[in-house]
């Protein structure tokens, strides 16, 4: 693939095998440049991206705001809580209203699955979906991935466990769709109310228990749990889910000796993660928020037309 055609990424099923290569060899030249300290600033020098989040985030709103930076662009990010959304703007005429300001990029995270999608039918300008709901956060997968790839030889018939809330989770749709288009075999693994019935019609397996879900897995990949799921009744309490799902140095043993743990962040130590695993040298949730950035980077400049051979690394 000698160009990357999309000028917004609004989900990773929208995504083939050689575009995502193509945009995880981009990351690549670009995190080999920022450790040898290159400036890439005049990629995207005078361009402005918005982050138009409605929902709170961490690293998602803070690694694109630094990722644009870094390729030198302007940030403006949306306060929904000060902004005339309080008046009974809708969000489509928001999001009009920003894009009639001028800028390159729209970033948007919103609750509702499959806004981005609809707000793209009515705007020009290049969208990214930053998380919507629970369908997809296609930046998150793509760090994930680039994440393994630094570690694993291939992403061909390795072996992948998601474990968790897999039903609310756009970052397990949007893993799945990665990993197996790049030939990777996903399990999923979580309380019987937390997985949706007919999943397997994505093509992943669905593990009956923590055992059989760990066993000879390269990568486990354990999903947050979120308070208001229990108060909704999903599971009966944290210390139970803690002792059913959690993961530990014990049952983490069950994986490949040399299998890699990711979160995505952020993690409840105690629940889904044990806190004797903070410190684990296999568990990589820095080293994943650190290539988030890469990654984003990547994906903002080929989307604004950039190409890989752009970037000398
Ligand atoms: N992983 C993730 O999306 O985290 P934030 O909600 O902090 O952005």
């Amino acid at each position: 693939m000698s160009k990357f055609n999309k000028t917004s990424l609004l989900g990773i099923s929208y995504l083939d095998a050689e575009e995502i290569k193509y945009i995880l060899n981009l990351a690549k030249k670009i995190k080999n440049a920022q450790m040898q300290r290159k400036n890439l600033r005049h990629l995207l020098q005078n361009r402005i991206m918005v982050n138009l989040f409605f929902e709170n985030s961490t690293r998602t709103c803070m690694s694109f705001e630094t990722a644009a930076k870094k390729l030198g662009m302007d940030v403006i990010s949306f306060q929904a809580s000060t902004s005339s959304l309080a008046k009974g703007e809708t969000i489509l005429d928001t999001a009009k209203t920003i894009e009639a300001l001028g800028p390159d990029l729209l970033t948007i995270r919103h609750s509702y699955s499959g806004i981005c999608d609809e707000l793209k039918k009515q705007l020009k300008i290049p969208v990214i979906n930053a998380g919507d709901g629970w369908h997809e956060h296609p930046s998150q997968a793509l760090l994930d991935i680039f994440t393994v790839g630094e570690v694993k030889p291939s992403y061909e018939n390795l072996k992948v466990v998601i474990v968790g809330d897999i039903t609310h989770s756009r970052v397990a749709r949007s893993n799945i769709w990665g990993f197996q288009k790049l030939g990777a075999e996903v399990t999923v693994f979580g309380p019987p109310t937390l997985i949706p019935k007919g999943i397997e019609q994505m093509g992943v397996k669905v593990a009956n228990s923590l055992q059989e879900a760990l066993k000879d897995k390269d990568v486990v990949m354990v999903l947050r749990i979120q308070r208001e799921r229990q108060e909704k009744g999903y599971f009966p309490s944290k210390r139970e889910y803690a002792n059913l799902y959690g993961i530990n140095k014990d049952n983490f043993a069950y994986a490949k000796r040399d299998a890699i743990l990711l979160h995505p962040g952020p993690v409840n130590y105690g629940v889904e993660v044990a806190h004797e695993m903070a410190n684990h040298p296999r568990f990589l949730v820095n080293t994943q928020v650190s290539n988030g950035v890469f990654v984003r980077m990547a994906l903002i400049y080929l989307l604004l037309g950039g190409e890989l051979k752009d970037v000398v690394a």
